[in-house]
């Protein structure tokens, strides 16, 4: 039943709302016909109105310029002239394109929450703005809703979430660009007159746009300065925009990017933007990680997996590839199981007809002439082990080579009458039809219930470039919508299997997955010095208990690279840790060193999956960051020289985060033995008894040490200064 548009501005408006979490604050300008944010930062004292903050924003007429310019309104207007990119770009049928609404109600709830419904009289639309500050976390989630209150169908090109004015003095991006086994590099850039603009249409998150970008003060590191993190939770394709206009202002904005056509309402119909997820910092970016990763922890952290140790993992892609055999998996099992492994995960290569990457995908049945009895046998053999059982799937594609495409060739995403593209020799299924959803549902159902699995991993290996249905329509955002939907499916009927997000390694990795996943395969790079830089980047916004992080082969698979096991083990234990290597072809010097990484992991893995990450300033050439407990009581803290350093002594490392007045017993617990060119700090350092105050302000002297080598050092509480 359509809506009939009712444009009538209520007189109980206030001019200002103001919304707090524990330490910010954001106010909402509602004088004009739409809202915009007004401020948006470190809590406000009680001093200070909202009056006194738009008397000091009071801007004058400026040459060349509209007197005066249109708000960046949380969608900025097209009919209000908005010279910058609207918010909601709309038609019908080429017109009724000029949003300019009217306020219609603003609810505040609890103090934290803010809902603004405005009406646009002119384009038949309404839209309900949501933010929300955590109280506890400061993190800011926002979103757009758009309905169509008029009687005829209405495009949409555009609905981004809420708008964010950017002050002026943050006048430095730090983006994030990658690829494939290079994912989350960070890339600092000065804002300049124009837009930096991240679009993304590969159908997934992506490897090389991660939507997520920090806008932050000129002086601005890890540990001072005002920062803005913004990330949109989104799966799917988007664009992120952060524009300074020549009439010295700027602004950012992240929405879905749609294709043409993509996104029509039907009358009496709405579509909600993904959540924009924000925070705010004047202490740097570490305590706007800290925001995040206590916002996933307390929010979307599903409440199965609250204080559930993430078990070790043992993964058999780079041990075995598609050469499975039942005894060499039973050796590999009793190995891992041998070096601490609590979840044996079974990678690709396990279904019918899948000996390579040519063929297999879409028949979810065990692989006959690999098992013959089935997935039971090795089931068993790998719970003797007292190990869990995990298992890779990528529902989402078909290989034309399998008995699903052959039944169902119409089932695939396409873009006719131009040929379908192949890409690692697959095809895109269908989601949004309800016959490949039941199908799925119903194949990834049989498995879990057969079988006793506890974990699947959940690959999605290429980029959906022909996102048309059977009626040739772009359905990325339904499909999005569709996986979302398959995926809480599949947890409400299994709830005891934890899911993986991967795509060709970090592909998938957003807030918006996550919501529906339990773990995420950060890269399927395992070279240890990449992973380094990778998971520095993946840490931004996700904490250490989510990122995958295995010990690979001692020559990487990827890059090459020859590392120690020392660093591989040093640099995985610091995640959700697993292994993937040939552990048959492991000398026992290495299986030693690997086995109490593991229990070093397993040993430390409440801090680590808990504390607060703390990431250093460092020089290129090396790498450094902290786990510090809650209580501040513990905390790890890791040294990567990654490259030969420049002077021939090397320098001292500081220890940020700790308590000043707390006595902590400093140790060297990684690598086991660790050895140096003379007689060093490695030789007397342990067992010392140094205050949080001397470890931040002067540091430690580090050894030398050898290119891609590290030192892991652990800092526990010994007695406060004043408890003599
Ligand atoms: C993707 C994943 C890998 C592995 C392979 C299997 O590339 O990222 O970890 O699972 O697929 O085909």
């Amino acid at each position: 039943m359509p809506i009939s548009p009712q444009v009538s501005p209520q007189l109980s408006l206030q001019p200002f709302y103001t919304i707090h979490s524990r330490s910010c604050s954001l106010v909402v300008d509602c004088r004009g016909n739409s809202p915009a944010i007004l401020y948006w930062g470190v809590r406000l004292n009680e001093a200070s109105s909202p009056e006194m903050l738009s008397l000091l924003a009071t801007r004058q007429e400026v040459q060349a310029c509209m007197p005066e310019e249109a708000p960046i309104a949380l969608s900025p207007e097209l009919g209000a002239g908005f010279s910058g990119s609207a918010g909601v770009q709309i038609h019908r049928d080429g017109a009724q394109w000029a949003v300019y609404s009217q306020i219609q109600s603003v609810c505040v709830e609890s103090n934290n929450r803010l809902r603004i419904v405005s009406q646009c009289r002119g384009t038949e639309i309404e839209l309900a703005h949501c933010l929300q500050l955590d109280t506890n976390t400061d993190v800011l989630t926002a979103t757009t809703q758009l309905t169509n209150i008029g009687q005829s169908t209405l495009w949409v090109d555009r609905c981004d979430a809420p708008c964010i004015p950017v002050p002026m003095h943050y006048n430095k991006i730090l983006g994030f660009k990658g690829r494939w086994a290079k994912e989350f590099q960070t890339q600092s850039i000065d804002r300049f007159m124009g837009a930096y603009v991240r679009e993304n249409r590969s159908g997934r998150t992506s490897h090389d746009a991660f939507p997520a970008v920090i806008v932050h003060s000129d002086q601005a590191n890890e540990s001072t300065g005002e920062a803005y993190g913004l990330h949109l939770g989104w799966s799917g394709n988007h664009h992120l925009r952060i524009e300074e206009q020549f009439v010295g202002r700027a602004y950012a904005q992240f929405g879905e990017l749609f294709f043409p056509g993509e996104l029509s309402l039907a009358p009496g119909e709405s579509y909600c933007s993904p959540v924009l997820y924000g925070a705010s910092s004047s202490t740097g970016f570490t305590d706007l990680s800290a925001c995040f990763h206590q916002y996933i922890r307390e929010n979307l952290t599903d409440p199965r997996m609250q204080g559930k140790p993430k078990p070790v993992h043992f993964n058999t892609w780079e041990a075995m590839y598609f050469d499975l055999s039942m005894p060499r998996l039973c050796q590999l099992a009793d190995e891992a199981a041998a070096l601490g492994v609590e979840r044996f995960v079974l990678d690709d290569g396990w279904f019918k007809g899948r000996k390579s990457d040519r063929a297999g995908l879409g028949d979810w049945t065990v692989d006959a002439t690999v098992f013959p009895q089935g997935l039971g046998p090795l089931i068993a053999h790998v719970n003797a082990g007292g190990m869990e059982f995990g298992l890779w799937v990528e529902p989402e594609m078909v290989n034309p080579d399998s008995d699903l495409y052959r039944a169902h060739p119409d089932w695939v995403l396409n873009a006719a009458p131009a040929p379908l593209l192949l890409s690692r020799n697959q095809l895109v299924l269908d989601l949004t039809r309800t016959e490949v959803q039941e199908y799925l549902l119903e194949q990834l159902d049989n498995l879990l219930s057969e079988y006793a699995i506890t974990y699947l991993k959940w690959d999605m290996n290429r980029v959906i470039n022909q996102p048309g249905n059977a009626e040739g329509r772009a359905v990325t955002h339904y499909q999005t919508l569709a996986l979302y939907q398959l995926l809480a499916r599949i947890r409400e009927a299994h709830p005891q299997v934890e899911i993986e997000s991967c795509s060709s390694g970090g592909g998938r990795a957003d807030l918006g997955i996550l919501a529906h996943t339990d773990r995420i395969w950060t890269s399927d790079s395992n070279d240890a010095l990449d992973r380094l830089s990778i998971q520095k980047g993946f840490s931004f916004f996700f904490p250490p208990e989510i990122m995958g992080a295995h010990v690979g082969p001692r020559d990487c698979h990827v890059t090459g690279r020859s590392i120690s096991m020392a660093t591989r083990a040093g640099v995985a234990l610091f995640g959700d840790m697993g292994i993937e290597a040939n552990l048959l072809a492991m000398d026992d010097t290495e299986k030693a060193a690997l086995k109490a990484a593991v229990a070093l992991h397993k040993k430390h893995r409440p801090l680590l999956h808990s504390g607060k990450l703390v990431r250093l300033d460092t020089e290129n050439y090396e790498n450094s960051f902290g786990v510090i407990a809650a209580d501040k009581q513990e905390a790890l803290f890791s040294y990567g020289l990654l490259d030969g350093q420049p002077n021939s002594a090397p320098g001292r490392l500081r220890f940020p985060g700790l308590d000043a007045s707390t006595l902590y017993t400093v140790n060297i617990i990684w690598p086991q033995q660790p050895s140096s060119y003379s007689k060093s700090i490695l030789d007397i350092l342990n067992g010392s008894v140094i205050s949080g105050d001397a470890l931040a302000k002067f540091g430690v002297q580090l050894p030398l040490m050898l290119p891609a080598s590290l030192l892991v050092f652990h800092l526990v509480f010994h007695r406060r200064h004043s408890d003599q």
